[in-house]
């Protein structure tokens, strides 16, 4: 990752190597296969990036790895070869948290301003975020059970779609008939921009179980529906988010920027897009492969926060739990939320 004195960036390689297939077998990820994994091919991944991105290790003016939150195996794994290249080399360790990372990808990938509105949805990971600047988050809202990408992985698991079940029930849900059933709205209204999604869950689960055996419309159909309930949902939080932004920023937010793996759905892009016409409000979605885990916003990250003059030592941890936002409810160790406990969030 190269980083210019304008802060504009440009990705000189982005090895990403998925796990899916590995995990495929067992409807979701295997934590022990994930660090096993990890371990085996950190170093030919490194020395991929840096043949790609044609760099000597003494040419690098810092290292950056993710320290969490997630999986913890392959956490470590990442941290501790960072540590070893940073002592190596001489060069200073920067410890990035995978949220934040997802967070400023819109400003590596289209130079968005502080601060904006972040929606970030992962498999592990539903949260309105208000980003006033760098180490300045505020979380306005998450998800009080499911991450909506879980509850894509759950329906598709019921319906015998596969994993990962994003991609499956959206494919699914395009020529299926989304008024076929009328699924709940979860928190529809509410005036906390919080999501839930277990109900909805549940209402499939009912639904799939009342017709059985499925029949190939039914399953389209019950896909499109979910599908519709989803968007509904993201859309009314969304904009309850957009109110709440300016209690917290004290301005309108320079534009709506959705990040994680379920950015990838053009049904829930297209949402937000009506939602953004409506509010005047630009929408920045980073390219598919940029909103899903990749190395280049681990790196983004690290040369955003080198710039501000932030490192860190060789005695950092790595953490299955660090919430973007520490003062938000339920971020507290023991506390409610159920956010980064080491749910298929991943490295
Ligand atoms: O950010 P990500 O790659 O990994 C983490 O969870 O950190 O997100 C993966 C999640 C999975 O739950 C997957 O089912 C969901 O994103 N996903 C989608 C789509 N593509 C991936 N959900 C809905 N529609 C999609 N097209
Ligand atoms: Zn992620």
């Amino acid at each position: 990752m190269l980083r210019n004195q304008d802060g504009e960036g440009q990705i000189l390689s982005n090895v990403v190597l998925s796990q899916i297939a590995e995990h495929a077998a067992y409807g979701g990820v295997v934590p022990e296969i994930a660090a096993r994994a990890h371990a085996e091919v950190i170093d030919h991944i490194i020395e991929q990036a840096m043949e790609e991105a044609d760099v000597r290790f003494d040419h690098l003016d810092a290292i950056a790895a993710a320290a969490g939150p997630g999986l913890i195996g392959g956490v470590i794994v990442g941290l501790t070869t960072a540590k070893a290249l940073a002592l190596a080399l001489n060069k200073p360790l920067i410890a990035v948290n995978h949220l934040e990372a997802h967070a400023l990808t819109p400003r590596l990938t289209d130079q968005v301003a502080f601060p904006y509105l972040l929606l970030l949805a992962s498999g592990g990971h539903t949260q309105l975020v208000a980003v006033r600047g760098l180490d300045d988050y505020v979380r306005l809202g998450t998800t009080i059970d499911d991450a909506i990408g879980e509850a894509f992985d759950k329906v598709s698991k019921m319906l015998g779609l596969g994993y990962p079940g994003g991609p499956a029930v959206e494919a699914q849900a395009m020529s299926g008939d989304a008024a076929r059933f009328a699924f709940p709205r979860p928190m529809q209204g509410r005036p906390e921009p919080n999501f839930s999604l277990s109900g909805l869950k549940t209402a499939v689960r009912l639904e799939a179980e009342r017709l059985a055996p499925l029949a190939a419309k039914d399953i389209r159909d019950i896909c499109a529906s979910f599908q519709a309930a989803v968007v509904d949902m993201v859309v009314d939080r969304t904009r309850v988010g957009l109110r709440r932004f300016r209690d917290v920023a004290g301005t309108a937010p320079t534009a709506l920027v959705i990040a994680g793996g379920v950015a990838a759905n053009l049904a829930i892009r297209r949402g937000l897009q009506r939602l953004g016409a409506e509010a005047g409000l630009r929408i920045v979605m980073p390219p598919p492969a940029l909103c899903t885990d990749n190395g280049a916003m681990i790196a983004w990250a690290g040369a955003e926060r080198l710039a501000a003059g932030i490192t860190d030592g060789l005695d950092t941890s790595p953490r299955a739990r660090w919430p973007l936002d520490p003062n938000a409810p339920g971020s507290g160790k023991g506390g409610p939320g159920r956010e980064g406990v080491g749910k298929g969030a991943k490295a």
